[in-house]
């Protein structure tokens, strides 16, 4: 009798296995992404690509779970949606003002801790940001968003080094 109980869920879980999301990563063109656009410092871009590409990139990084349902759901659930809020691989197609409105948004959910999302900081021991890490993060966004005087290429690696509270 008991055995029912177990076997009707696992069933079901294999069953769902069938229906994959799409997982696959579009084109990248280096040309158009964050690092080559805005060039942050290494330091910023490094925080970038382990907090934040993973959603709001064309460079995913899928683990091994994210390939087995429900979880594989849930998981492009948060790709699609934060890509289309917000890709660095195509930041370089935006109108220049779009773009620092974008940086400008990223710097509020950062300082917030709204952003990188926690379901994500849980798996991901590397995106847990010191204070230092987010300072000097949402001070770099805010100096490529609106309100400052946007720097155009080139220039913005040098605005990167703005004072943080650095210790
Ligand atoms: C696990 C996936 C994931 C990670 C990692 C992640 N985000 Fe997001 N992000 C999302 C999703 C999903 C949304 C859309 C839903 C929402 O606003 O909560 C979003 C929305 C946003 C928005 C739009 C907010 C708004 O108010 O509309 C910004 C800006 C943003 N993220 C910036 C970042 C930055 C910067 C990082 C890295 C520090 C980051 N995100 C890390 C998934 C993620």
């Amino acid at each position: 009798m008991k055995k029912i109980f177990w076997l009707a869920p696992l069933g079901a879980l294999l069953a769902i296995q069938f229906i994959r999301p799409d997982m696959s990563n579009p084109p990248v063109d280096p040309a158009q992404d964050l690092a080559q656009v805005l060039q942050p410092p290494t330091e910023v871009q490094g925080i970038l690509k382990d907090a934040c590409y993973d959603c709001h990139s064309n460079e995913t990084k899928y683990p091994w779970y994210s390939q087995i349902a429900p979880v594989s759901w849930w998981l492009a659930g948060h790709i699609r949606e934060g890509r289309e809020k917000l890709n660095f691989s195509t930041i370089g197609a935006l109108p220049a003002g779009d773009r620092a409105e974008s940086m400008s948004e990223a710097a509020e959910a950062v300082q917030e801790g709204e952003m990188p999302l926690n379901s994500y900081t849980w798996t991901h021991a590397s995106a847990r940001l010191s204070d230092a890490q987010r300072n000097l993060l949402v001070n770099w966004l805010n100096a490529n968003g609106e309100g400052e005087a946007s720097p155009a290429n080139g220039e913005a690696a040098e605005s990167g080094h703005v004072h943080s509270e650095d210790d």
